[in-house]
């Protein structure tokens, strides 16, 4: 029996790292990335896509520099935008899924409550407006998709809040940090699970595919805090966790520390439509958080560790 292709995108960033090794159950898994793969380049993307021939698409890649964007509009929109548009097109004319990841920052935060995926987007900032850009195309694109919005992404390795936080702890006696945007942080680790599990609920024998479920659906991790809140947690921990003596943490206004990109007050997202449709149940972001810890606690395998 052939193997499910799987083609992966963005191989090396926080989510994608985590895909290579949570969809190697399902099939022939494919991860290519920046440069081999330019999103800037659609003629890259189509190659990719008709070489391996994939019945699932995952797009982990994406422009993700949130204040930077602001100042490269035109790159963000082409790798954001254009490129899942590519994607989605590809998808279509190979009959194949589509997965691909959006964000809280389509969202302008003024909602008291969580955000639904029906709720309009009103994005704040340049790189909300071309993820939104490209959540649209693909919807409009005609095939078979999963969008997956998702929000605070971190995990043991890539660029994120939490490695940023750690160093900051060990340079620094007082880290001051906004405590007025609620969220969920979410485990690279966790959203790779999830995409996951509902892949290989489409791809069972009886699975049927998406049978009209395309569509978007919210995936973070349960429960909500503040940055304030999600540093406290980690920061807190004994040294020997995360490496980092627990320094004095202020907590500060939005507008106590400004940047390029403005952001939303409210980054909540409701993930029922997610767990009525496919099941799949994302744990509380404190238990999430406890089993990065540990990764990171473990460290890499001692010298001549053998498997
Ligand atoms: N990070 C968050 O807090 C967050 C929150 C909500 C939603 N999301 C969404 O979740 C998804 C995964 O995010 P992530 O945090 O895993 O992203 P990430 O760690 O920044 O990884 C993005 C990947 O895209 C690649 N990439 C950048 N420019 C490219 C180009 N021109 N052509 C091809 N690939 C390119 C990067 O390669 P290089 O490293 O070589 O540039 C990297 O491997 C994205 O769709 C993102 O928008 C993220």
């Amino acid at each position: 029996m052939t193997q499910t292709r799987i083609l992966v995108f963005g191989r090396m960033g926080q989510v994608g790292w985590e895909l290579r090794h949570k969809l190697a159950c399902l099939g022939q898994v494919a991860a290519v990335d920046y440069p081999e793969i330019d999103f800037t380049r659609p003629e890259s993307i189509r190659e990719a896509v008709r070489a391996a021939q994939p019945a699932v698409i995952v797009n982990a890649a994406a422009y993700t520099a949130v204040d930077k964007a602001e100042t490269e509009p035109a790159l963000a929109y082409a790798i954001n935008a254009a490129a899942p548009a590519v994607l989605a097109e590809e998808a279509r004319r190979l009959g194949s899924i589509l997965v691909h990841y959006s964000t809280d920052y389509v969202f302008d935060g003024a909602k008291q409550s969580p955000y639904l995926e029906t709720d309009p987007p009103n994005p704040l900032n340049v790189y909300g407006k071309t993820k939104l850009a490209g959540d649209e195309a693909i919807q409009s694109a005609g095939g078979d998709y999963l969008i997956l919005r998702t929000s605070w992404v971190y995990g043991a390795r890539g660029s994120n809040f939490l490695l940023t936080m750690l160093r900051l702890a060990r340079e620094r006696s007082e880290l001051r940090i906004v405590d007025d945007q609620t969220g969920a942080p979410t485990s690279s680790e966790c959203i790779a699970q999830a995409t996951a599990n509902l892949l290989a609920q489409l791809l069972a024998p009886q699975g049927g595919g998406l049978q009209g479920r395309s569509g978007v659906y919210n995936l973070t991790n349960a429960g909500e805090t503040t940055w304030f809140g999600f540093a406290k947690a980690f920061l807190s921990k004994p040294p020997g966790v995360t490496g980092a003596i627990a320094p004095n943490l202020i907590p500060i206004t939005t507008a106590e520390f400004p940047r390029p990109a403005r952001r939303p007050a409210n980054s909540r997202l409701s993930c029922r439509r997610v767990e009525e449709t496919f099941g799949v149940r994302m744990p509380h972001w404190e238990d999430a958080l406890a089993l990065v810890l540990e990764t990171l606690a473990a460290g890499p395998a001692p010298a001549g560790a053998s498997i």
